[in-house]
């Protein structure tokens, strides 16, 4: 495993898995389990996501040192506000049945922002999170959030993947000192992205799956990535990527998929309204 270091000296595994979608309780148990086995260090869960007790208990059954591990969660948007986000931290510790976690984001720039990073600051001098961050925001946002606070995001959490490669975005957490990491580096398995011929050639090259050269890519960029799978085999293949490295050219080659645009929030109200209410939807 490789690792980074965020701007407050914290090291950070280069790449995780991410338990996204993994509803059921019993299966996100046990993936993580599985995943810890196949050599993961980084898991990445959230308040949202109805499974921080199930990761808790993969954790509790884990041999690994609870300090090789590095566990992230994220404050949903109901508690971004001081007393929220006090709230929200509290039970995500709970429901992780954990002392501290090693890396806690506001998990969308929405709301009371700015409350909700008054009392994360508190905790992480207090030593409940070893790393605070922040997830989807826009450069716009981001610059202002490093401004008119004390302690700098350590990470900014944003959608990444061969067709949205976020290469302006990343120039500018390096120049501002914040790392980047990747959510849905597969697209999601969407836009047939394992079937890219691009991907398929460098694949056969490199005697990699196409999922091995997207994540390699991504760890040759420097960019933090959380592959969701809940397949042993696959969480193996995607762990297996640091036995290899793509040339200059191939990189340049895989930088011509970009493409696309991703989510982002409606600057148009009522659009941003529905947008509010979908995402309202989530109860943690
Ligand atoms: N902060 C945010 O706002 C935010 C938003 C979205 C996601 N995230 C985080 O990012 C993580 C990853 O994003 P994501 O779950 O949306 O999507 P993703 O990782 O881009 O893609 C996951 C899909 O790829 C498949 N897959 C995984 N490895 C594969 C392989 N080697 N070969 C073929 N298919 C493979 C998975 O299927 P199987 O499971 O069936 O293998 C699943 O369908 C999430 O789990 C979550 O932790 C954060």
């Amino acid at each position: 495993m490789e690792y980074l270091t965020l701007n407050n000296g914290v090291e950070m595994p280069k790449l995780g898995l991410g338990v996204f979608r993994v509803t059921n309780l019993q299966e996100a148990e046990q993936t993580v389990v599985q995943a810890i086995e196949a050599g993961y260090r980084l898991i990445d869960t959230a308040a949202a996501y109805g499974n921080e007790e199930a990761v808790g208990r993969a954790i509790q059954q884990s041999k690994v040192a609870r300090e090789e591990l590095f566990i992230t969660s994220k404050l949903w948007l109901t508690d971004n506000s001081y007393e929220g986000a006090k709230r929200g931290l509290e039970r995500s510790l709970k429901k992780l049945n954990l002392d501290y976690i090693d890396l806690y984001l506001i998990h969308q720039p929405i709301g009371d922002v700015y409350g909700a990073w008054r009392y994360l600051e508190e905790a992480y001098q207090e030593g409940k999170i070893r790393a605070i961050g922040v997830d989807d925001f826009t450069q716009q946002k981001l610059v202002e959030f490093i401004t008119f606070n004390e302690v700098k995001p350590a990470i900014n959490m944003v959608e990444a993947n061969v067709f949205h490669q976020r290469v302006e975005d990343h120039n500018l957490m390096k120049e501002y000192d914040v790392q980047m990491e990747a959510w849905a580096p597969f697209a999601n398995g969407g836009n047939n992205v394992f079937e890219l011929p691009e991907l398929i050639k460098l694949s056969k090259k490199y005697n990699k799956s196409v999922a091995q050269i997207i994540l390699r890519w991504f760890m040759q960029r420097d960019i933090i990535a959380i592959p969701k799978t809940v397949n042993v085999k696959r969480m193996q293949e995607n762990i297996d990527i640091f036995d290899f490295e793509l040339s200059a050219e191939d990189m340049d080659l895989i930088a011509t998929l970009n493409s696309g645009e991703g989510f982002k929030l409606p600057e148009d109200g009522h659009a941003f309204k529905k947008t509010l209410d979908m995402l309202n939807q989530f109860t943690v």
